[in-house]
């Protein structure tokens, strides 16, 4: 099973993530997760969600990136959810071998992320945070997809994203019988 966590706060207004959603919701074996849906009090059912992910084989990330990091919602859910003793700790191979895949999408474009550039740092520097959250857990961190400079590129190089992203969790599916 693959499990989509769809963290966006604002999905009415989403431009990049909705796209990128829509070429995959449809797939098999795929349960759509959406946080700011379940959760718009912030109250996460830690039991609920420990149980899903148990199910899940593959686990995605998806959101904007929000100031460098995920949106507030899923910050909190890796808070909750990813408890010792479970998630990591003595005792926590809960998600040990579970494969990771991280979703997101920025506004700057890829020049930006540059020594000198807007963010001052190559992209890559922000990866590590969600990375070894992943990691920790023992997840499989596979190599993330990035939309970048999500408002300016223009519609068909964004359903292009779309589309490689359907690819990979289709080829993702094969390999996984
Ligand atoms: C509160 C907030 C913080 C943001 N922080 C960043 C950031 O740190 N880096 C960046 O490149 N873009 C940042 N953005 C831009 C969003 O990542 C971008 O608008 C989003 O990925 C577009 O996807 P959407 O069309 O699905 O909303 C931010 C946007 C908002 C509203």
């Amino acid at each position: 099973m693959i499990l989509l966590i769809y963290a966006h706060p604002h999905h009415s207004r989403s431009i990049a993530q909705r796209a990128l959603l829509e070429a995959v919701i449809d797939l098999p074996r795929l349960t759509f997760h959406p946080l700011y849906d379940r959760y718009p009090d912030f109250a996460i059912d830690v039991a609920a969600e420990q149980a899903l992910m148990r199910r899940a084989q593959l686990v995605i990330w998806q959101h904007p990136l929000y100031w460098y990091a995920p949106p507030a919602l899923l910050k909190l859910w890796y808070e909750d959810v990813l408890t010792r003793g479970w998630a990591f700790g003595e005792g926590g191979d809960a998600l040990a071998g579970k494969d990771c895949l991280w979703v997101t999408s920025t506004g700057a474009l890829p020049e930006a992320y540059q020594a000198g550039g807007a963010h001052q740092h190559d992209f890559a520097a922000f990866e590590p945070v969600v990375k070894q959250t992943a990691r920790f857990c023992k997840m499989n961190w596979q190599e993330p997809i990035v939309v970048h400079g999500a408002h300016r590129i223009d519609a068909a190089m964004l359903a292009q994203h779309a589309a490689q992203y359907r690819a990979r969790l289709q080829a993702w599916s094969q390999a996984h019988g």
